[in-house]
């Protein structure tokens, strides 16, 4: 069977384009073939023409495109991780005592969250466990999955495939019943791409609009940590939630906060029913973070030193290449917290501005890998040592 590939969503409008795409797929999931069919082209591979531009530059690229962290592992992780390395049996799916008291201690020191150590679940990576909530929960081709209007990919992906149908908006609260049965909404602040950050009003508003849906709010607070001019709160935070974390989902990630993005390390926590629904099927599924991987978890999630340095690094990057943008003529928009700039150049669209850059060696993502909305704007990422970051700079200020 030939492999359609799927157009990502649209905003509301989309949504019945996105369902006859859903149908379609389910059709070809019904007849055994070609799940990958249902997903959109891996938008990186789309990047390659830039990528070779950019590396050609005589004095190097400068590669601010992915957001995959440069600088060490902390060494206090790595001995975990090395102390913890003779783990010949199977590890466990729910995660060590020690993981799951650390991941609690963390979000009651640093967060101002309450959680029960027995609500913590490891997660492999949080990208497998966002792609695969969507199934884990048992959505299908009946179900809606929100997403915000510029978004991490990978929501969509896990609506497509579970078979649902995915929808992004900023505003789920406002779709009204003609959207369908909304299973499930994410959230994602600090964002990726824009680094906005949602006020605690807003979230406690979802919290409310979710649960009088009956739909899981899961909420991506991976850059939780990451916050220069705002102060992201989580889902799970008494202010919001009121003290109930009754269908809410909070997933986070070390790959930022302690760079383990080659660890695959993370862990969601949230109301207990739904996070033992989930542990059952992972236990059944074999998802088990790997037991020295969980040893550096422990280690990572109980100091706050090198997280705290790392921070500073991001911050210390974003404070020379934010303002080398707005001197070279770019506007910054967002981008109060985590990782990225979100950037764009008046007169330009996104792509033309990829290339621009390109021709300066420095690579950068389109913004409309997030999404239509982020057709003007490129997305930059401060994961590149001080080196390159300053090399960036200079190139804004004499782009020859
Ligand atoms: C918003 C968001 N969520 C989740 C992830 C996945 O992180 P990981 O799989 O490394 O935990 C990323 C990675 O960049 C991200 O930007």
């Amino acid at each position: 069977m030939a492999a359609t590939r799927a157009a990502p969503v649209v905003g509301k409008q989309a949504a019945g384009a996105s369902a006859r795409a859903s149908e379609q797929a389910t059709t070809q999931a019904g007849a055994g073939l070609a799940l990958a069919s249902r997903l959109p082209d891996f938008p990186w591979d789309v990047l390659e023409p830039a990528s070779r531009t950019a590396r050609a530059h005589p004095g190097g690229i400068v590669d601010l495109s992915m957001g995959s962290p440069v600088d060490p592992v902390p060494e206090l992780v790595r001995d975990a991780l090395a102390a913890a390395a003779n783990s010949p049996g199977y590890p466990l799916t729910k995660g060590t005592g020690q993981l799951r008291a650390a991941a609690a201690d963390w979000l009651g020191r640093r967060h101002g969250v309450v959680i029960s150590a027995d609500a913590v679940l490891p997660v492999i990576g949080t990208k497998e466990f966002i792609a695969g909530l969507p199934t884990l929960l048992g959505c299908g081709p009946a179900d809606v999955v929100c997403f915000p209007e510029l978004a991490y990919p990978t929501y969509d992906v896990g609506a497509r495939l579970a078979g649902a149908r995915p929808i992004s908006t900023d505003e789920p609260d406002l779709l009204g019943p003609d959207a369908g049965s909304i299973a499930l909404a994410w959230v994602n602040s600090p964002s990726n791409p824009t680094g906005r950050v949602l006020s605690p009003t807003r979230l406690r508003d979802l919290v409310a609009w979710a649960r009088g849906a009956g739909a899981v709010l899961a909420s991506d607070e991976c850059y939780i940590d990451l916050g220069y001019e705002a102060t992201p709160v989580s889902v799970l935070h008494p202010d919001v939630c009121g003290g109930s974390h009754s269908g809410l989902l909070a997933v986070y990630s070390l790959s930022k906060r302690s760079n383990l993005a080659g660890y695959r390390a993370g862990f969601v926590t949230g109301d207990p029913s739904l996070v033992a629904e989930l542990l059952e099927v992972r236990k059944h599924a074999g998802m088990m973070v790997p037991a020295p991987v969980q040893a550096a978890m422990a280690a990572a999630l109980s100091d706050d030193a090198h997280a705290q340095e790392q921070r500073a690094r991001y911050a210390g990057r974003r404070a020379r290449l934010r303002p080398a943008l707005e001197a070279a003529g770019w506007a910054v928009h967002d981008s109060e917290a985590g990782l990225y700039l979100w950037a764009a150049r008046p007169g330009m669209d996104g792509w033309t501005s990829v290339g621009w850059l390109a021709d300066a060696g420095i690579l950068v993502a389109p913004g409309e890998f997030y999404g239509p909305a982020g057709s003007e704007h490129v997305r930059i990422a401060l994961t590149a040592t001080d080196e390159r970051i300053d090399a960036a700079a200079a190139r804004l200020a004499d782009p020859r």
